[in-house]
């Protein structure tokens, strides 16, 4: 005779699979952040996943054909005896969930996400003509006046680009987040202190739809900004946020 256990060895099978998923994807990134002393989950990879399931739907396979009783009272499920009341319910609940779990992972699987491109982005791709020869008429005046558009500057930059760039021009503004392609911290020299001031216009005026093909594996959320500010409010906000973020932009090389 079976034990009573035994004979419901598909649902324990079952069970035990659900339990191991469940360590795997819940418990471990927590365990792992304890004893990594990480300040964040360590999410488990999704191909170690897979393999670790599989495995246990292998290790369940094993165990459930150890004996040749076992193995009869396991696939007994599919063909209970009329009988068994409870065993014909669990029955019929496997013959449902399975196709529609079936149909959760193809459909999981194909729905569109929100994955990185695999392609490199151009963060400075090479400036339009149109933009090479541009001066900040701003920026060639006396002292006084040039501190004078600094300020007025800095005031147009937290009125439109905080948001985003937030307001110590370090990218981490209140909406920051919700972008994947983070907006540019300005503060990082690798940024706008790399550029010359017409580069920051062009980017400034176009955004994200103004960017070359080179630039686009990623959408960028950068507005374009011509037609809702003046070159004059745009040539004071590069000011503003050059100060802001404490650097300097690139000065043109002489031409011999
Ligand atoms: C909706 C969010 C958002 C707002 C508002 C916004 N930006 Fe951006 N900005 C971005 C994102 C995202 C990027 C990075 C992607 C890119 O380079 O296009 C970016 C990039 C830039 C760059 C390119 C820097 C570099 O080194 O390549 C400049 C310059 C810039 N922003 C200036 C501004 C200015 C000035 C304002 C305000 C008038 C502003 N942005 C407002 C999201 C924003």
């Amino acid at each position: 005779m079976a034990k009573k256990k035994d004979s419901y060895s598909m649902i324990w099978a079952i069970l035990s699979i659900i339990v191991v998923f469940v360590i795997i994807k819940f418990v471990s990134p927590y365990v792992f952040k304890i004893l990594l002393k990480k300040d964040h989950a360590m999410p488990t990879p999704s191909t170690l996943m897979l393999w670790y399931m599989i495995l246990g739907v292998l290790g369940a396979l094993v165990y459930v054909s150890t004996s040749d009783l076992k193995w009869a009272s396991f696939l007994s499920f599919m063909l209970p005896t009329e009988d068994d009341k409870t065993k014909k319910l669990l029955q019929k609940m496997i013959v449902i969930a399975f196709p529609l779990l079936l149909g959760w992972f193809v459909y999981s699987g194909t729905v569109p996400g929100t994955a990185s491109p695999v392609e490199l982005r151009i963060q400075h791709p090479t400036l339009l003509q149109k933009y090479e020869k541009m001066e900040n008429p701003y920026s060639h005046v006396s002292e006084d006046l040039k501190l004078k558009y600094i300020e007025e500057g800095k005031i147009l930059y937290q009125h439109n680009c905080r948001p985003c760039h937030g307001s110590k021009a370090d990218g981490n503004g209140p909406f920051a987040n919700a972008f994947r392609l983070r907006p540019i911290n300005f503060t990082d020299p690798g940024t706008i202190g790399t550029v010359v001031e017409s580069f920051a216009f062009w980017r400034i005026m176009e955004g994200g739809p103004g960017l070359p093909d080179g630039s686009t594996p990623w959408d960028s959320a950068m507005p374009a900004w011509e037609g809702t500010l003046t070159d004059e409010q745009v040539w004071k906000i590069i000011m503003g946020e050059y100060a802001t973020a404490g650097v300097v932009p690139r000065q043109r090389e002489e031409m011999e």
